[in-house]
């Protein structure tokens, strides 16, 4: 018995100090231009567990790596292709074939106003181009067999229901593509994430999606989705996430409240916790802090109070080392 009370107390003591998962949001874009196959290098180097795919699709139908269904703030579209933008003045991805694509050179992000978004971050002109999901894949896979390491991927599926308006099914797309590459199972190293609530229970009962599953959390007025964020944050609407899915991507300011230090929990965590669903809190960045926390003081909160089970963060590196101290 004694034994047995032995053996209870080492596996729970190393599961209250396990540590969360370290998630390189859109690669190490804090230092190099987000999704670009160098900011996933970086990533990989840094030490990241996993390392996230933003997916839109081209006009025939290709997954690449970008965060938004535009092209006009990370890509020199509007110069090589000035016709091309549609009646609201935007590029869409989905305009461009694939071979189109890939002529673009990748910059750090802008605003609508050519204002590079966080001034301090990669200034260069390097010539990044958009890389292909597969091609990233194929780079991470590589990278892990070379180095003997097990680093995850973490793709997103973004405006499914924009996708279907246009023409193409995003969700059937990557899903091929994943199981092509043998990771739609429940033990491969992979999160699918996805904002709408609707497409994550349409992979999970309609498609089979077989592996892990995050849905990600905004707030109504953000206009991500159809989904009622509301409702998807109270009890009942995590219990129905829990259904479907394995987990949940919260804004953290939806776990904390950070309008000052030191920050206060909301009953999310403890109530998606209660539920088993893992917590994976976006997004950490040492240029982006609330006011008054310093980075450790904001991921001690994240950890220690809120205790997710993962970070999305802009730098993995700062993330692995504050786990490490
Ligand atoms: O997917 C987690 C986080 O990246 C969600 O926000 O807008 O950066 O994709 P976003
Ligand atoms: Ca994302």
């Amino acid at each position: 018995v004694r034994k047995l009370f032995a053996i209870f107390g080492v596996c729970f003591s190393l599961s209250a100090f396990a540590n969360p998962i370290v998630i390189a949001h859109r690669g190490a874009s804090g230092y190099l231009p987000e999704h670009t196959l160098e900011a996933v290098t970086l990533a990989f180097t840094q030490g990241a567990d996993f390392i996230e795919q933003d997916l839109v699709l081209s006009k025939d139908g290709v997954p690449v790596v970008l965060h938004d269904i535009h092209l006009d703030t990370v890509t020199d579209v509007a110069q090589l292709f000035p016709d091309r933008k549609r009646d609201d003045g935007r590029f869409y991805a989905i305009d461009f074939s694939l071979q189109e694509l890939k002529q673009l050179t990748v910059h750090e992000r802008k605003n609508l106003q050519g204002k590079q978004v966080y001034p301090q971050r990669y200034g260069g002109k390097a010539g990044f181009t958009i890389p292909t999901f597969e091609e990233e894949l194929e780079l991470i896979q590589q990278l892990n067999r070379q180095f003997g390491k097990n680093v995850g991927i973490y793709p997103e599926i973004k405006s499914p229901a924009w996708h279907k308006q246009q023409g193409l099914d995003i969700s059937v797309i990557v899903l091929s593509i994943l199981r092509k590459h043998k990771l739609d199972n429940s033990s491969a190293n992979i999160y699918l994430q996805c904002f709408d609530f609707a497409e994550v229970k349409r992979l999970r009962l309609t498609l089979n999606a077989k592996l892990k599953l995050v849905q990600l959390l905004a707030e109504n007025d953000w206009q991500e989705s159809d989904s009622d964020y509301d409702r998807l944050k109270s009890k009942e609407g995590l219990a129905d996430i829990a259904k479907v899915a394995q987990g949940i991507g919260p804004w953290y300011p939806q776990l904390l409240n950070v309008e000052q230090y030191p920050a206060t929990l909301t009953p999310l965590s403890s109530q998606a916790s209660a539920l088993g669903l893992e917590i994976h809190a976006y997004t950490h960045r040492v240029d982006g802090l609330p006011a008054g926390f310093s980075s450790p003081q904001l991921l001690d909160a994240l950890i220690k109070q809120a205790k997710v089970t993962g970070v999305f963060s802009d730098f993995p590196d700062t993330v692995v080392k504050y786990l490490q101290q």
